[in-house]
């Protein structure tokens, strides 16, 4: 081999090494340029990239239906689920103010995730694994062992349940990682339970039967939650990449906090539109298994993440479940004749399958789902 070709083989295995190291890693190594694994086709490459073009963006914007969570005790109980329904038939998603997490709990977790970016490589190296069934685990990527093209996001992603079981295995640097993390995984955790309670009602699943509408709950309080911390490094070219592709959250509902920077997108009408972030409210999206446990009436709705050139962004998502064993499909209230039943019965054991074998770029699980 020539010095030269000897040269470009190096360097391009050094490359290849580099990009499992994740994105932040990238960035600090002061890249100009992103690099060919990260470019994404011209057709899905983000049309508004966020770099500064305010005009073009501006139209752009989507205001989500606001659900006022204070208000579900209250005397306006009924608009709200009204507003409810509405929001996860049209939109698939909605933003939650007044939710009744405190300030506190939401910043800490926000300010500890990302002090957790901040640590040097080897210090996080120690949880990058590509086994998808480990209690925590950093990764870069959507998944990482298959994306032909790559996306420029890291990840912390935590398994919550069974707490005692997994909490030994997170990170216990920062110091007050798992301190602020058990308490946030809580306040989510309940607040998903709140939420499954409105939802149940507004679907008019709930009876006046309480033993029964106990049971249910009771395999919600039994079921999964995974934490997922999302970093997003600043990116030399924004409007070559994405920082998470197209996708729809494979869980029953996810609480998705944001912080101020712009970034999240969701397909609205054809057309993708970014999410504003209002400080301290949740973004709340429907996923597959509330769609196929809804017969359809409710959307899990394809988003995906920008990039931008000049700030990092973080946000945490929480995804709630039933049981990892539980099998999920349509309630049957909500089949009759004129309704037939149109999803297939599935697991967790099922998408996981899914998702292991195919390309992040054309991951539909829920298409496998239905019933034609
Ligand atoms: C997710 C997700 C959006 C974001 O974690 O599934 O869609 O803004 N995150 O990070
Ligand atoms: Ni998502």
């Amino acid at each position: 081999m020539s010095p030269a070709l000897a040269k470009s083989a190096e360097n391009l295995k050094n490359e290849t090494e580099d990009y499992h190291k994740g994105v932040k890693y990238l960035h600090e190594s002061g890249i100009q340029r992103v690099p060919k694994k990260y470019i994404f086709p011209i057709s899905e490459r983000p049309k508004n990239a966020i770099n500064g073009k305010q005009q073009a963006r501006k139209e752009h914007n989507l205001k989500l239906p606001i659900i006022d969570f204070a208000q579900i005790h209250g005397p306006n109980r009924a608009q709200v689920l009204d507003s409810l329904s509405y929001a996860c038939e049209n939109y698939g998603f909605f933003q939650l103010v007044n939710h009744g997490i405190p300030d506190e709990v939401i910043r800490s977790m926000v300010d500890v995730g990302g002090r957790f970016f901040d640590l040097p490589l080897v210090e996080r190296e120690k949880y990058m694994t590509t086994d998808m069934t480990t209690p925590v685990r950093c990764g870069t990527s959507f998944n990482q062992t298959k994306d032909g093209v790559f996306c420029w996001r890291d990840f912390l992603k935590l398994v919550c349940d069974p707490l005692p079981d997994v909490l030994p295995h997170w990170p216990s640097s920062p110091s007050d990682f798992r301190e602020k993390a058990v308490a946030y995984s809580k306040e989510t955790k309940f607040l998903f339970l709140k939420l499954v309670e409105a939802i149940l009602e507004s679907l008019g699943i709930t009876t006046k039967n309480k033993t029964q509408n106990n049971e249910m709950l009771k395999e919600f309080e039994d079921g999964s939650q995974l934490m997922a911390v999302n970093f997003y490094p600043p990116c030399p070219d924004p409007d070559l990449t994405l920082g998470m592709p197209p996708h729809s959250d494979y869980g029953f509902l996810t609480l998705l906090l944001q912080d101020e920077v712009e970034g999240l997108q969701v397909k609205c009408n054809g057309d993708w539109v970014t999410v504003q972030p209002i400080p301290g409210a949740f973004v709340v999206n429907v996923g597959d298994h509330l769609e196929i446990f809804s017969n359809g009436k409710y959307k899990s709705v394809l988003h995906r993440v920008l990039v931008n050139s000049l700030k990092s962004r973080i946000s945490v998502a929480s995804l709630h479940s039933l049981p990892f064993n539980s099998i999920v499909r349509p309630s049957p209230k909500l089949i009759s004749e004129t309704n037939p039943k149109r999803y297939k019965d599935t697991n967790f054991a099922a998408f996981l399958e899914y998702i292991k074998s195919c390309d992040s770029i054309n991951k539909s699980f829920l298409e496998t789902r239905k019933l034609t």
